[in-house]
């Protein structure tokens, strides 16, 4: 979500119950018009009066923090959920930097420890991303066994997403991105991307009065930007919601909204009926917001796009045709794994889906989740990154000049205040922003120990230090830039069509008895406790039957893909 989807403090009356107020005369343009008007100013008030903002963070806007060393005491306490991201404040109004140990714990994820680190080089014999070796993506559910799944040369998918909310997508947007290419290039399998103009309409476009098709247009300009990442077009799908929902999809849909009841998705989503629709003058949570996690969920079902898993006699259901199709998914194909890497704060949407997959008649496994914390804000301590300030944030579409002047003139210093103190008591990289960058970009470990070292001796300015991460992220917006231009329309609608996937996963996967002995000793799925052995024994054997079709369906995809080159 995007900086301002909400208000942060203060709690609105719940209505989200439904309780209509039949009183009141129904609420002319201009009603609504000043309602809104209000709702904004209250928002600017109550947000600057926190001087934090509701952050994005599942496209990584970075929320403003104070790295405070030593144990403040919260006056408000740190809240993530998909709707809301504020840091924790001080009693003196300080805005606290996240700490991520505590909501992993409250949200009881798995860290990502030295040891699932060295299990993923052994498994993917490539040396540990970055992003991961330091720390930026920390957390996880079941990496694990998806690293069995790799090891094995099962397929399986990543899927990942976007809110389209502005035009230009900025850094924090980005590193996800980047970070998903990567696992692509690791793991040689299909990513599907999904671009969510109806979540951003529902949430934010509805409340601002904004039109839908703003959103589509957003979610094509940024698709070309996704695109300019460099993901693989023989792997890659890229989807708006709105232009794709049909089908086999929306089949899930319907059927994983059975699932879910309003309250369930109420507590994961945190609504509390402060959301304002600018065609209801009170506080109030729409049917649309209640309906939309089911939609986001079920992008993690492979069943959801058979087209891209080759089914080679498959094509769109169209009841009324008399062509081959298949009205309702195929089990093999929804027991294809899955694995989302997002920013934590996109983990509740994905606790229902995982706490209720097992239920679909085609059954899904419990997607695995790879969680990431948020960019640090331009401005760092204090400050606030917003896709409408163009001061708080670098752009994918900011120039050399624009990033050389944003860095030097806004990005909050770890140095002293004169040279001399500099150089006596050194600079402190823990809370400098041209430092945080630097620990996404630069490639080498060395390098960075190095710049950490002597920043904190003194020996290097912060102008230096600046001037060292001006070069990094030209480097990357540059290349960007580039491969944003060969984005042609073209191109975007080859990215978004959906077709059969080329990919080959693990080129060295270990043999199937060995895997299948592994599978009986450790990575069968939890099953809820009312289910009896007999019922386990046989989910167990269904489990297995569909790791059999689903191994006869990968030779055969493999077989075909050998066939054609
Ligand atoms: N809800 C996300 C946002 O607001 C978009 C999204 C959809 C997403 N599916 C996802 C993000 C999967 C990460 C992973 O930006």
């Amino acid at each position: 979500m995007e900086p301002g989807d909400g208000v942060q403090c203060g709690k609105a009356p719940d209505t989200s119950a439904g309780s209509l107020n039949f009183q009141h005369p129904p609420p002319t343009q201009k009603d609504r018009r000043d309602f809104s008007q209000a709702v904004e100013v209250v928002r600017v008030v109550l947000s600057d009066m926190a001087s934090v903002e509701h952050l994005s963070t599942s496209s990584g806007a970075p929320p403003a923090v104070e790295q405070t060393t030593g144990a403040a005491t919260a006056a408000r306490e740190q809240h993530v959920d998909p709707l809301n991201v504020s840091g924790a404040i001080d009693e003196q109004g300080n805005v606290l930097a996240f700490d991520y140990e505590a909501l992993r714990q409250k949200f009881d994820t798995a860290l990502i420890d030295e040891s699932l680190r060295q299990r993923f080089e052994r498994v993917t014999g490539k040396k540990l991303h970055r992003l991961i070796r330091r720390g930026h993506f920390f957390s996880h559910r079941d990496l694990d066994k998806i690293l069995d799944c790799y090891e094995r040369g099962d397929t399986f998918f990543i899927y990942t997403g976007r809110g389209p909310s502005s035009d230009s997508m900025h850094l924090g947007h980005a590193i996800p991105f980047l970070f998903t290419k990567e696992l692509q290039d690791i793991f040689d399998v299909p990513v599907v991307i999904m671009l969510t103009d109806d979540e951003k309409f529902q949430f934010r476009g509805a409340k601002e009065g904004r039109d839908l098709g703003e959103f589509l247009d957003y979610a094509y300009s940024n698709a070309k930007d996704i695109i300019a990442m460099g993901f693989d077009l023989k792997k890659t799908f890229i989807y708006s919601d709105v232009e794709f929902f049909g089908g086999h999809y929306m089949q899930n849909v319907t059927e994983f909204e059975t699932l879910l009841t309003n309250n369930q998705v109420r507590g994961a989503m945190g609504f509390d009926g402060r959301y304002v629709n600018i065609l209801s003058p009170e506080p109030a949570t729409s049917i649309g917001m209640n309906s939309y996690p089911a939609k986001q969920c079920v992008a993690a079902f492979a069943s959801s796009y058979p087209e891209l898993f080759g089914a080679p006699d498959f094509c769109r259901p169209r009841p009324r045709s008399k062509g081959n199709f298949e009205k309702r998914p195929r089990k093999e194909i929804a027991a294809i794994p899955c694995l989302i890497p997002c920013a934590i704060d996109q983990d509740p949407y994905f606790r229902l889906v995982r706490d209720n997959c097992h239920r679909m008649k085609a059954p899904s496994p419990k997607p695995a989740l790879i969680h990431a914390k948020f960019l640090t804000a331009l401005q760092g301590p204090g400050g606030k990154m917003s896709a409408s300030d163009p001061t708080s944030a670098i752009f994918m579409s900011d120039t050399q000049k624009q990033i050389e002047k944003k860095i030097n003139k806004y990005a909050f210093s770890g140095g002293r205040a004169t040279k001399e103190e500099h150089e006596k008591y050194g600079g402190n990289p823990d809370v400098d922003v041209a430092y945080d960058y630097l620990t996404y970009f630069l490639e080498d470990d060395e390098e960075l120990a190095q710049i950490r070292e002597s920043y904190k001796a003194g020996t290097l300015s912060t102008g230096n230090l600046k001037k060292k991460c001006i070069a990094e992220l030209q480097k990357f917006v540059g290349g960007f830039q580039e491969r944003r231009n060969e984005a042609t329309d073209d191109v975007l609608d080859k990215f978004m069509t959906p077709r059969k996937m080329e990919y080959a996963g693990n080129p060295h996967p270990i043999k199937v008895e060995e895997a299948v002995v592994q599978q009986n000793g450790e990575t069968t799925e939890e099953k809820p406790d009312r289910n009896g052995k007999r019922e386990r024994k046989l989910e167990k054997l269904e489990q297995k039957k569909r790791e059999k079709e689903l191994e006869k369906l990968a030779l055969r995809n493999r077989d075909e893909k050998s066939g054609e080159s």
